[in-house]
């Protein structure tokens, strides 16, 4: 059986973490795939129409293998009138501040999953991975026919079990240091990295790709020692040239500091994590996602317009404060060699 490395043709085994709202641009994907490792285009807040073109933009860049990454569709309620009260109310300051009118819910929070799946299928990139849950036996087979790898985001060892009985070919295991949100949809243990790793070599039989916190060439190693096929990286790419990350996301990650991240509900509903700045301090009532994450667009866009990190969501993992600025490539080379 041919390993996964092998299997995508890659060169060095890592793998860029597909990070949606416009950091993993069509150019960081490229740009890693080219350097041996995979991209990941995180596309998740993509229209069908923009992921077909964002596919399109990586095939004129590379042609290397790469991942399109996909929210798994959720099962949401909507939220009582009350509780959207709640959550504009305390938005509401942020957005006089900023000179926006007040925040409302628009009419539809979440995107289609199914016509994002079509416009990725069309795309048949080598791999679809997802998070936030699993995919349908129907999905899965229709990733199967076209020969494109699924891979799966486990936060746990049942989750991991759960994927693997699904037939996914690949599971992400993601350690509680990771930056950006967390994937599971049961209990969420926030296991070390590198303890979850070695519990899933034992007990999973697929491949597995390890997150969470990975930052040097000897945190990759130690994962890969632990049984990983892969590393997957996120925070450490967040300031490369090619990384669609804005200006004041920058600066405040070049400011931070170990201990700056918190786990946070504030603008999507759903856990994540990021530096601490005044909207995770300031939101204790979020509504849950997809909800919150469509009322707090207009300030996450008009904050990094006007350069305000306060208001941005500033996702990044624990290991922040090792991160550094170079090109695509040599922050991966600075992982592995
Ligand atoms: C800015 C940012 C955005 C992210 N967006 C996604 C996403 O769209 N899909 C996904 O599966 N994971 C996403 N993640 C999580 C990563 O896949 C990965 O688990 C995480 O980056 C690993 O931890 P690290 O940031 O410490 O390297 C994101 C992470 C960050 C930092």
């Amino acid at each position: 059986m041919p390993s996964l490395t092998q299997r995508l043709g890659l060169r060095v085994p890592i793998v860029l973490a597909p990070m949606a709202g416009g950091i993993s641009t069509p150019g960081l994907v490229a740009a890693v795939g080219n350097a041996g490792g995979l991209g990941s285009l995180g596309a998740a807040y993509l229209t069908p129409t923009q992921i077909r073109e964002a596919g399109a933009a990586v095939r004129r860049l590379t042609r290397g293998p790469f991942a399109v990454n996909l929210f798994a569709p959720q099962s949401t309620s909507e939220p009582t009138a009350p509780q959207v009260e709640r959550a504009v109310a305390e938005l509401a300051p942020f957005h006089a501040a900023l000179g926006l009118p007040p925040p409302a819910l628009p009419p539809q929070a979440s995107d289609d999953f199914e016509a994002q799946l079509d416009a990725a299928l069309e795309v048949c990139p080598a791999v679809l991975s997802f998070t936030f849950g699993r995919l349908e036996a129907r999905h899965l087979g229709a990733l199967r026919v076209r020969g494109i790898l699924a891979i799966g985001t486990a936060t746990g060892l049942e989750e991991a079990r759960q994927l693997e009985a699904d037939g996914v070919d690949a599971i992400v295991v993601q350690g509680g240091a990771a930056g950006g949100h967390r994937g599971g949809w049961s209990e969420d243990e926030l296991a070390d990295t590198l303890t979850l790793t070695r519990a899933a070599a034992k007990n999973i039989r697929v491949p597995l790709i390890a997150a969470g916190g990975l930052m040097t060439a000897a945190d990759v190693r130690a994962v890969l020692d632990a049984g990983a096929s892969l590393a997957q990286c996120g925070t450490a790419f967040l300031r490369a040239t090619e990384a669609g990350t804005s200006e004041p996301y920058r600066a405040a990650l070049a400011a931070a500091k170990t201990g700056d991240t918190v786990l946070t509900r504030a603008f999507s509903g759903r856990t994540a994590r990021g530096l601490r700045n005044a909207v995770t301090e300031g939101v204790q009532q979020p509504l849950p996602y997809p909800q919150q994450n469509a009322l707090t667009r207009p300030l996450r866009a008009a904050g990094a317009t006007a350069g305000r990190a306060d208001v941005l969501s500033l996702w990044a993992g624990e290991g922040v404060e090792s991160g550094r600025t170079g090109t695509a490539a040599e922050i991966l080379e600075s992982l592995w060699n």
